[in-house]
């Protein structure tokens, strides 16, 4: 019992929480990048991320590319404002982290001071490892992401499923082992071939947070508005649980007609005179 928690009724979750999970009750995850949703998915996630899926579902880019630390922090501090339990996890952009280990400490440390975030996360396997090792001595919790790294969409050609054919396997497994040897305390596996994901879940010490991965895999991970119905076209590994686009369109379409109809407002959404 740390002196910390004695002071508050709910002690949020943390990064070594998260890594103690291994093998255990799987681990639920969304993203969230508003206050709105942070404060409802806060209710039942074990971690949100602050993915850089952000550009694409936020700011209608092509891909997370364009993604600057700036908007991180800024989505960042939205969630942390509206969540108490949950640990939250922001995703480092692209160029913010790849060309050396300080560059990587420098921004890291800005999301973690500015934000007040628990983790942060960042993509690749093995070139990764020597700047996971760095951050988390320095720390910095780090949960990685192997398999499909959307920042690399430029090299891989597009958002391809990987490790569908057994040569690509090793290269993969060692990406896994490597930066959980380095320190992450977690790691994302993104669309892998189902038997690859359960792999890998296999033989790295730390928990592997799943998404278009396999059922094996200690945790899953959802892009939340993906899954809710909000999203116009959302990639196979997305069970969508909701249907908020539609609801949203019937809710949008009486609001119009009742505008139109002069139904709305009725007298018990206005103001009548105070009496004299
Ligand atoms: O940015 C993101 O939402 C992610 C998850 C899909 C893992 O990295
Ligand atoms: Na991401």
């Amino acid at each position: 019992e740390d002196i910390v928690s004695l002071h508050t009724a709910i002690k949020r979750r943390t990064a070594q929480d998260i890594r103690t999970r291994k093998s255990g009750e799987p681990i639920v995850s969304l993203t969230a990048y508003t206050a709105t949703m942070a404060a409802i998915v806060d209710d039942v996630a074990d971690f949100i991320l602050v993915g850089d899926s952000v550009g694409m579902v936020v700011y209608g880019l092509d891909s997370t590319v364009p993604v600057t630390l700036e908007m991180m922090i800024l989505h960042g501090q939205a969630v942390m404002r509206s969540t108490s339990k949950a640990l939250v996890v922001v995703d480092m952009p692209f160029g913010t982290y790849e060309e050396s280990r300080e560059q990587a400490l420098r921004n890291a440390a800005r999301i973690l001071k500015e934000t007040g975030c628990g983790a942060v996360k960042l993509e690749g396997g093995l070139r990764m490892a020597d700047t996971i090792r760095f951050l988390v001595g320095r720390g910095v919790p780090v949960m990685a992401h192997v398999g499909l790294t959307p920042q690399a969409v430029n090299t891989l050609g597009g958002f391809k499923a990987q490790g569908r054919s057994e040569a690509e396997w090793p290269a993969i497994l060692a990406d896994a082992e490597a930066v959980a040897e380095a320190g992450a305390f977690a790691v994302v596996v993104e669309a892998v071939a189902e038997p690859l994901g359960a792999e890998i879940t296999r033989r790295v010490a730390v928990p592997t947070i799943g998404i278009g991965a396999s059922a094996m895999c200690d945790g899953q991970i959802l892009v939340l508005d993906d899954m809710l119905g909000l999203t116009p076209r959302v990639p196979k590994f997305v069970k969508q649980y909701g249907s908020l686009g539609a609801d949203m369109r019937a809710a949008l379409a009486q609001y119009a007609e009742e505008v139109r109809s002069r139904r709305f407002p009725g007298p018990e959404h206005g103001y009548a005179l105070k009496a004299p």
